[in-house]
């Protein structure tokens, strides 16, 4: 038995990065000094994209994504249920309509083949998606290249929740250089791949969408005065030009995060060597595991196996009760959003999305983070066997 508590994912910080958040304590600016814009240039160099903006969450980098992109009442905008609830309610905030798009029951990705039988029927019934957010499920890219495509043909807008995919690629590319989309989100809650306690980015080639962001992270103020009305009234001017909010990232956030970006690379390398250990350790066992399109190289945030349940004597939930009674943190990343209380109320129901809906009952997600160890993914491994094979 394993006494120490094995997490699904956990932070990995350094003294480098402690380092870097004491040097701003010590210094005179613990929030809107020179630390955020220099974590934005650390994502613009990384990504290889024109504009980030930083901001104190994921859920906020997508309504300013909204806003930026106008959605408003009557709109709708359609993602996957198989996400976390922050990917739809960024819509609900604009005031929009929500839909989803079944999952690729391969990918668990948002499904390609649905999307572009769901917008064939919307194009009919005068109800398009203004925005479509595919989610990056896991650290592996949505097949964007084909999104892309359906939004020239259909005139929708694409933001990327790549929340769980910093340091992925989609062919041969970083993901959030926005090549195949308007905007793409990361989130750097502590299990994600890189750290600022909470954060967020949103990362653009559009000038515009990037100033409109700006002003939306920020209450809507401005002292530029190209925005103004007229010119300032003296150097202590400013005017505000949009509703914003408070959606700032604090110096110390930003600290760790420009730290944590330069072990980047590294911690996904450590996660690529976790996953082939898990592939083979766990070949044999009746699970099925994550499968990786050619065409990606994936963050890997989580590594989720589905049990196959007919091969097994113990349910889902058996399982995921006997792993967590062995100390192992496990996870189930999602429960299908549309099954959430607040979404049935919408309207939704059991049974809308059924690739989505046999994902939940099959899914677990087990240990995955950049400092854990053989010897504790052994011991995953080993209980596992012993769970499903007793
Ligand atoms: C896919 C996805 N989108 C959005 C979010 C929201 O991120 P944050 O916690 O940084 O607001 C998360 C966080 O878990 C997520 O996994």
């Amino acid at each position: 038995m394993n006494n120490n508590y094995i997490p699904y994912g956990k932070q990995d910080i350094n003294q480098a990065d402690i380092d870097a958040v004491i040097d701003v304590l010590k210094s005179d600016f613990l929030t809107q000094g020179p630390k955020v814009p220099a974590f934005e240039q650390a994502i613009k160099d990384y990504c290889d994209v024109k504009y980030a903006v930083a901001v104190n969450s994921a859920t906020s980098a997508l309504h300013i994504a909204c806003l930026a992109l106008g959605l408003g009442k009557g709109d709708w905008l359609w993602t996957t249920p198989i996400t976390f609830v922050a990917s739809a309610n960024c819509g609900l905030y604009c005031g929009a309509n929500i839909d989803f798009v079944d999952v690729d029951p391969v990918t668990y990705n948002l499904s390609v083949s649905k999307l572009e039988e769901k917008l064939i029927k919307a194009e009919k019934d005068g109800k398009l998606p203004k925005i479509v957010v595919p989610v990056h499920l896991c650290g592996q890219s949505c097949e964007m290249d084909k999104i892309h495509a359906l939004s020239k043909k259909y005139g929708f807008a694409i933001i990327e929740d790549a929340s769980h995919t910093i340091g992925g690629k989609y062919q041969n590319k970083k993901i959030g250089d926005c090549r195949y989309s308007d905007i793409t989100i990361f989130s750097f809650h502590p299990v994600k791949i890189i750290t600022t306690a909470e954060g967020g980015v949103a990362t653009t080639n559009n000038p515009i969408l990037a100033e409109k962001m700006e002003l939306f992270r920020s209450h809507g103020i401005t002292r530029n005065e190209n925005q103004m009305t007229h010119q300032p009234d003296g150097a202590w001017y400013y005017q505000q030009i949009e509703l914003g909010f408070n959606y700032r990232m604090t110096e110390l956030q930003a600290a760790l995060g420009e730290s944590q970006m330069t072990r980047l690379d590294e911690f996904v390398q450590q996660r690529h060597i976790l996953a082939k250990r898990y592939d083979e350790l766990l070949k044999d066992l009746p699970i099925t595991l994550p499968w990786q399109h050619p065409d990606t190289y994936s963050g890997l945030h989580l590594y989720v196996i589905r049990l196959k349940l007919d091969q097994i004597s113990k349910s889902h939930k058996e399982v995921f009760d006997a792993l967590r009674a062995k100390n192992i943190g496990v996870n189930l990343h999602y429960i299908p959003v549309h099954t959430q209380p607040y979404y049935q109320k919408l309207g939704f129901k059991q049974g809308d999305f059924p690739n989505a809906e046999q994902y939940y009952k099959e899914a677990i997600s087990i240990p995955m983070f950049s400092k854990m160890t053989f010897e504790e993914q052994d011991y995953v491994v080993a209980t596992l066997k012993e769970i499903l094979c007793d």
